[in-house]
């Protein structure tokens, strides 16, 4: 699996997660939250040991995931877009005043089943064309590894 973990959240108000393996992104999810409040929209990425936290935060929902440093950028970014979208479409307003782990026992098995699709992507280990994708503009990175 090159994506590990996924939440969905509103602020720090977590919604929705779902791990793939036993480590502490979790954990270290809940602290990049923190870390990232505020409206504005962003697409960051954040590396700790040899994973790297992707979020992205669009209308004030925030998607997050840890991938493998190997899964590069491209995929984790086209996967949190489509979690966004399919969470929107699935909860509409209901996203605004949802309570913590609201959405979590049907949204988990969503980010389960799309975490193992992407893992997959017979595109994932194009690394020149990520490399190159990531250079684009739009993208912020932090303390990290490819920019
Ligand atoms: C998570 O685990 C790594 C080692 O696997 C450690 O370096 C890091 O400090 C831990 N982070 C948290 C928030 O527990
Ligand atoms: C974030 O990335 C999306 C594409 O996935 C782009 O449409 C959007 O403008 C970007 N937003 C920011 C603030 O970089």
């Amino acid at each position: 699996m090159a994506i590990l973990y996924a939440l969905v959240a509103r602020g720090s108000v977590v919604l929705a997660e779902f791990t793939a393996a036993s480590t502490n992104a979790s954990a270290i999810a809940k602290q990049l939250l923190e870390k990232t409040t505020g409206d504005n929209d962003i697409n960051v990425s954040y590396s700790q040991d040899r994973y790297i936290f992707h979020v992205k935060r669009t209308d004030g929902l925030t998607v997050l995931c840890m991938a493998d440093e190997s899964a590069g950028r491209r995929i984790p970014f086209v996967f949190l877009e489509d979690m966004h979208q399919r969470f929107v479409r699935s909860y509409g307003r209901a996203v605004l005043s949802a309570l913590p782990y609201a959405m979590n026992d049907e949204f988990s098995r969503v980010l389960s089943q799309q975490m193992e699709y992407y893992s997959n992507d017979p595109n994932a280990d194009r690394i020149n064309r990520i490399r190159g994708e990531m250079n684009q503009a739009g993208f912020q990175c932090l303390k990290l590894v490819f920019c």
